[in-house]
């Protein structure tokens, strides 16, 4: 009896939550009405001098010509700006370009309103901080907040209003290369990262000349690429979608972000950027959220080839009527709006919702007030670049650092070495230190390789020799003998290995995640004539590094650190700063083994190493080869007393955790502490772990400190058996320490 009845409830849970998935009539009584912005009248003034035209020209934005961020669509957009058939532009920044073209929005057109210009600020404007993927694993949300509020106050110094960051896609597969936009594989870590961005980049008040409007992006799930392809399908279970992909974006719109952008893929079959679901019903109703959407790049018009249009206009009518307001690049709403509402395809109040949410982001940012604002010669030259910021730069690119291997501690270098050799096609490589979607920094000139930092570091007492040894792309062998001669003269050899800049980000993906080339016989040969090689890891993926873990002793995962690359890794290297960063994606031990993620689910066969008939490969272990949470320090971390102050809660009260981390090595630092959370036993599978608290603490040598987490209900919630969000009563294994797989551990019920 009980087993039908739950799988009626099931069948209704599932088939309401998916009915609105699915959903794609439209229904008016379905769009709730606009959150009122406290310019509603001046917006409604102006919407009312507008004529049907120049409404429409504001859902259009074209790209500019500086930056090509994707297939070029020839407009004359000056032509276009003056006509009044654009609201928005793209990629186009300094303060003589923007001024010149908002000055055709403004003086030009009939209603003089002016354009709002976007541009892709991921890590650093020309200040390059490292890539995402890299910030996130320093654990510190006050930094990730600063070096977005850096990019807003640097990008606004060059005209720029709005940038399509933050990156929010959880992702499991390194394969794709955008991995290292965004924070990694956890929801709950990956919301808080958001929520940081979100408010450095909008700050407390977007109608200063500091702050900019942020978009976060990409909705939704575009991180489940299948095969880890770029633009590729996405097929996925509405569980899977509310537990592991949305939170972030959710997590976003509560911090307020202004706007959002669709995901190329689809949902459920629909494609997102017709997904009157995913816009109407859950962002603008369920949620709340009353920003701007905008399209992906030309993701109207790629509606056709996904298939469910047929033509431009078909597509363009499904868009707005899904809730999208901006259609980047692809002009399929200038071309048909106009047709549609005559038609009755489209309604004008669905237009008008559009317009609205435009022009109050226009005059959230004070564009009204002075269209010019961003546009300040003398700002431009003095807010760009500065010392204390490159400083801080340096600063976060060494709190990015993870340590994966340091045997018979090889790291810290002294500083008193005799001869160094630094070696490998990033040893003194300046293009790829800024890593892909790096703005408007400059990577030919000014960012340190890894060469000069340690130049930079060491007195002229020491010798620092360098050899290019090979290339990412070759077979040849050519430059080995120059790289060992090097290597043997040396009496410690610093061999920077990894990915050009241009292997991850757009368009990226990669099918083997091995070092690309012959990088790991270079390493071989190297290793052969000295023992003292320090792997320098750049890359922008989790890569699989089985064979260097096997044969050198020590590896540095520096990713593509920023502007001042190569004085972070001397730091790093030789002591300076005791490396504190933690993986915040897993590290595979082959490619076969993804998608690989910690907060994995049990199975019915869980993994039994006397069972063969258990979930496992029979050629690699089911474990990977680094986990989520890892990385290692110069000391050494123990951890003891972990004691709940209670074994039993019940609802409304909280758990108070407490744990003692001692450090037992030999220099101060910094260990990030992690709390998981299992449920043992749920009305649905539950992962074997959750990330559900971190506490990043400096230690000094010798010291112990005491952590405390507190858990209550909103840790121990969950979608349940009919999707809502709430706990059950029950037993809970309660983890922490200082990796994903810690095996320290307290039982806790929860009645
Ligand atoms: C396509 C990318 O998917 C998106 O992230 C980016 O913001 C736009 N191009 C604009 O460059």
């Amino acid at each position: 009896m009980k087993g039908i009845l739950q799988f009626i409830i099931m069948i209704v849970a599932l088939s309401i939550a998916l009915s609105g998935c699915t959903s794609n009539q439209s229904d008016d009584s379905k769009i709730h009405d606009l959150t009122v912005s406290k310019y509603d009248g001046k917006i409604k003034e102006l919407m009312a001098k507008m004529t049907i035209e120049e409404k429409i020209g504001q859902l259009n934005m074209l790209s500019g010509d500086w930056a090509i961020t994707g297939p070029f669509i020839r407009a004359d957009f000056k032509q276009d700006i003056k006509a009044g058939k654009v609201g928005s532009m793209l990629n186009c920044y300094t303060v003589d370009y923007t001024r010149e073209l908002i000055n055709l929005s403004v003086d030009s057109t009939r209603l003089g309103i002016p354009l709002l210009l976007g541009y892709d600020v991921v890590h650093g404007h020309r200040t390059i901080f490292p890539i995402p993927l890299a910030e996130a694993c320093t654990w510190d949300l006050n930094l990730m907040e600063q070096t977005a509020r850096i990019a807003a106050i640097e990008a606004s110094a060059e005209g720029i209003h709005w940038t399509f960051a933050p990156m929010v896609d959880i992702t499991r597969d390194p394969r794709w290369g955008r991995v290292m936009e965004g924070a990694g594989e956890d929801p709950w870590y990956g919301s808080l990262v958001a929520i940081a961005k979100v408010k450095g980049y909008q700050g407390d008040d977007l109608s200063k000349d500091n702050t900019i409007l942020a978009c976060v992006k990409h909705v939704a799930a575009y991180g489940a690429a299948e095969a880890g392809r770029d633009y590729n399908t996405v097929d996925l279970s509405l569980r899977s979608l509310y537990e592991t992909y949305l939170p972030p974006f959710h997590a976003a719109v509560e911090a307020g972000v202004g706007s959002a952008m669709t995901a190329f893929n689809e949902i459920n079959g629909i494609p997102c950027t017709e997904n009157q679901w995913l816009w109407e019903d859950l962002f603008r109703k369920q949620w709340g959220f009353d920003g701007l959407v905008v399209t992906d790049y030309t993701a109207i018009n790629e509606m056709i080839e996904h298939g469910v249009a047929a033509n431009l206009y078909q597509a363009s009518v499904l868009a707005i009527n899904a809730g999208v307001d901006v259609d980047m690049v692809g002009q399929g709403f200038l071309l048909n709006l106009k047709q549609a509402i005559e038609k009755g395809d489209v309604t004008q109040e669905q237009l008008d919702k559009a317009v609205y949410r435009i022009l109050k982001a226009k005059f959230e940012l004070g564009l009204f007030d002075d269209p010019y604002k961003y546009c300040n010669k003398e700002r431009e030259k003095a807010d760009i670049m500065i010392p204390e910021r490159t400083q801080f730069c340096r600063e976060v690119a060494t709190k990015s650092m993870v340590l994966l291997k340091n045997s018979n501690k090889l790291l810290p270098l002294s500083k008193e070495i005799k001869t160094i050799a630094v070696i490998g096609p990033l040893a003194d490589n300046k293009i790829d230190m800024i890593g892909g979607w790096s703005a408007a920094g400059d990577r030919n000139s000014r960012p340190v390789t890894l060469f000069e930092g340690v130049k930079n570091k060491l007195s002229s007492k020491t010798v620092v020799l360098y050899a290019l040894g090979t290339d990412f792309n070759t077979s040849s062998t050519e430059g080995f003998d120059e790289a060992i001669r090097a290597a043997k003269q040396a009496d410690v050899v610093l061999l920077a290995l990894g990915e050009s800049n241009d292997m991850s980000a757009e368009a990226k993906s990669r099918s083997s995640i091995d070092l690309p080339g012959n990088q790991n016989l270079l390493a071989d040969e190297i290793l052969k004539v000295n023992k003292n090689t320090v792997i320098i890891l750049m890359n922008g993926r989790p890569l699989t590094i089985q064979h260097l873990d096997d044969v050198a002793p020590a590896i540095l995962e520096t990713w593509f650190a920023g502007t001042e690359a190569g004085n972070a890794i001397a730091d790093v290297v030789f002591g300076d700063y005791n490396p504190a960063g933690k993986l915040t994606m897993t590290f595979p031990r082959n490619a076969g083994q993804i998608p690989i993620y910690y907060s994995h689910k049990n199975t019915g066969r869980p993994f039994d190493v006397n069972n063969s008939w258990t979930s496992h490969y029979i050629d690699v272990d089911n474990t990977p080869l680094y986990p989520f949470g890892y990385g290692l320090s110069y000391t050494r971390f123990e951890y003891s007393n972990l004691t709940l102050d209670k074994k039993e809660m019940t609802h409304p009260e909280v758990v108070r955790v407490s744990v003692t981390v001692t450090n037992s090595g030999n220099y101060d630092g910094e260990e990030v502490v992690q709390l998981y959370i299992q449920d043992l036993v749920g009305s649905v599978t539950r992962p074997i772990k959750e990330l559900k608290g971190f506490e990043k603490i400096f230690i000094k040598q010798g010291n112990s400190v005491t952590v405390h987490f507190t858990i209550g209900q909103e840790e121990l919630s969950f979608y349940r058996e009919d999707m809502s969000f709430g706990s059950e009563p029950g037993e809970y294994r309660i983890y922490v320490g200082g990796s994903s797989d810690t095996e320290n551990s307290v039982r806790l019920t929860l009645n």
